[in-house]
Order: C-alpha cells, then sequence, then structure tokens
C-alpha cells in the first residue's frame, strides 16, 4: 500500500499468467510502467515475481475471477497498491481445454454457451464496473482479449463467436459513452497464437494449416503485447472503440 500515487502510469494486468497476459506484462514493464499481474495460482504468481525481481514497479494479485466481487477486489487491490490505476487490460481465458468450446454446434449444449460466456464478456463486464471510477480519476485505457471469431465467422466457432461478438458490442457502445470521461476502451482479437498454452493444445496440424493461411506468420504472445501497450499509452490519446486483430494476416 503506498500513500501518494506513481509518478508513472499503472497497468492491472488480469490473467496475467497466461501467454499473453505475461507478454503484455512483461512488455508494459519494460517501457516503464508499474504493473500489478493478476492469476489465480499463487505458485505461478510467485515464479512471475521472481522473474521480474529486477523490475522495482512490480505487484501480484491471486483471485480466481469466478468468486462473488472478485472485479471489486481485484480493482481495488491494484489501485491500492501504486495509488492509481491507468490501465486494465484483460488477458483472462477458459481456453479450450475446459469445455466443448470449438466443437461443432450440434455437439456442444447450453451450457457450454452459458460457461465460456460468464468468463468472457458477462466477466469483462464486471471487471470494466469494478475499473471504470478508478480510470476516470486520470483518463485510463480499458482493454479486453477477445477472438477473431467474434468478427470472422468460421465453422466449429459458434460458442467462441457469439460470446466474443458480444464483448465486442460492449466495447464498442462504452467507448462511445465512456470517452466523456477520458476513458478509452478497445478489444484486441488474436486468432492463432504461436508458444501459447492454447497453441499446445491444438495440435500442431491445425496450427501448420493456420499458419499456411497467415501470410506474415502467426503472432507469437511477444508479437502481441505491443498493440496492447500502445494502445494504452500517450500515442493512442485520441483512439477508442476498436478491434484490432492481430493475426499475421490470417483473417482481414
Ligand atoms: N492463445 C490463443 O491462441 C488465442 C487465440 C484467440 C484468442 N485468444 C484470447 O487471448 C486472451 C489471452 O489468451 P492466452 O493464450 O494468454 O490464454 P491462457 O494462456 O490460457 O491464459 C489465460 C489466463 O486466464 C487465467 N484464468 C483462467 N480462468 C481463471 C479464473 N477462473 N480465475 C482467474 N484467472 C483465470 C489463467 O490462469 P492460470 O494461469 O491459473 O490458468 C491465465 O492467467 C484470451 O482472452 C484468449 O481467449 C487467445
Amino acid at each position: 500500500m503506498v500513500t501518494e500515487p506513481l509518478s508513472r502510469p499503472v497497468m492491472l494486468v488480469t490473467g496475467g499468467t497466461g501467454s499473453v497476459g505475461e507478454a503484455i506484462a512483461r512488455e508494459a514493464a519494460a517501457q516503464g510502467w508499474a504493473v500489478v499481474i493478476q492469476g489465480r495460482d499463487a505458485a505461478k504468481l510467485a515464479a512471475f515475481a521472481t522473474s521480474l525481481q529486477h523490475v522495482t514497479a512490480a505487484d501480484f494479485v491471486a483471485e480466481d475471477v469466478t468468486k462473488a466481487d472478485a472485479a471489486a477486489r481485484i480493482v481495488a487491490e491494484a489501485k491500492a497498491r501504486f495509488g492509481r490505476l491507468d490501465a486494465v487490460v484483460d488477458c483472462v481465458s477458459t481456453g479450450p481445454r475446459e469445455g466443448r468450446l470449438t466443437g461443432l454446434f450440434k455437439d456442444t449444449t447450453p451450457e457450454h454457451f452459458t460457461a465460456f460466456y460468464d468468463l468472457s464478456a458477462a466477466w469483462f463486464q464486471r471487471l470494466a464496473h469494478a475499473a471504470y471510477p478508478a480510470l476516470a480519476e486520470r483518463g485510463g485505457t480499458l482493454i479486453g482479449f477477445i477472438s477473431d471469431a467474434g468478427k470472422f465467422a468460421a465453422p466449429r466457432q459458434t460458442i467462441i463467436g457469439a460470446a466474443r461478438a458480444a464483448e465486442i458490442g460492449f466495447v464498442r457502445n462504452l467507448a462511445v459513452e465512456a470517452a466523456r470521461d477520458l476513458i478509452r476502451v478497445h478489444a484486441i482479437a488474436p486468432s492463432y497464437v504461436l508458444e501459447s498454452r492454447t497453441a499446445e493444445l491444438m495440435g500442431s496440424e491445425r496450427m501448420e494449416s493456420a499458419a499456411k493461411r497467415a501470410g506474415l506468420d502467426l503472432p507469437t504472445p511477444a508479437d502481441i503485447a505491443p498493440m496492447a501497450v500502445f494502445l494504452c499509452g500517450p500515442g493512442a490519446a485520441k483512439i477508442t472503440g476498436q478491434i484490432v486483430s492481430v493475426n499475421g494476416g490470417l483473417n482481414a
């Protein structure tokens, strides 16, 4: 807990122990941000803390986002650590391992959709509610990670596509409204991400097939992180409501 706000900006990365969240936290710290990293696994957070020992302003929050009032607790803790909050980047994801998320529609159930929706669009809305007052204090940025499935139709993506499209609607409408409080809101949409946990679970065959269609080659988490940090920084001060795909040219 600090009494004086830091002179540098503070970014909260939820899902910060994941492939993309970790890369964003590292990139933000390298660019001079103070970072607060949320994950649900204390051991993972401790290992991350050890690897970030060289960073003078990094802190960690352990919380399962499915618990009641998790968003309020995470945001309150993050703000208390450094006395301010300038950006919230949400990378929480179930990943394809939990539930049948990428199957044919006839093989899914309404429960699959409800569970995924709750940890994506509904969670992001809860996080936005919790973060709004802190972000409004200085004019901050809120970014949700979605998936290209919310923008581009494909087989086996009905559950992910529907939930992510809801998040896109939320982001775009909130962006127009929140601009009056100087809050900027965006979504970043990966498709297939090399060197991510999801890629491991997808298997090499699907990743190789996607790579053949991506003229710029598929991105790694380190290729995605600079976009998130840029959108939170002063160079993007007049940009809001954007849904930015970082997919190596797979979809356009
Ligand atoms: N990687 C891809 O190929 C890909 C493609 C399209 C879209 N995306 C999107 O990009 C974003 C980041 O993906 P990623 O690859 O970094 O995912 P990831 O590696 O699976 O990381 C997900 C993060 O969410 C956390 N999490 C999951 N359930 C949680 C819960 N109940 N409470 C608290 N934390 C929880 C995980 O914690 P643990 O570390 O404890 O599991 C981890 O920090 C996600 O929104 C994802 O849908 C990714």
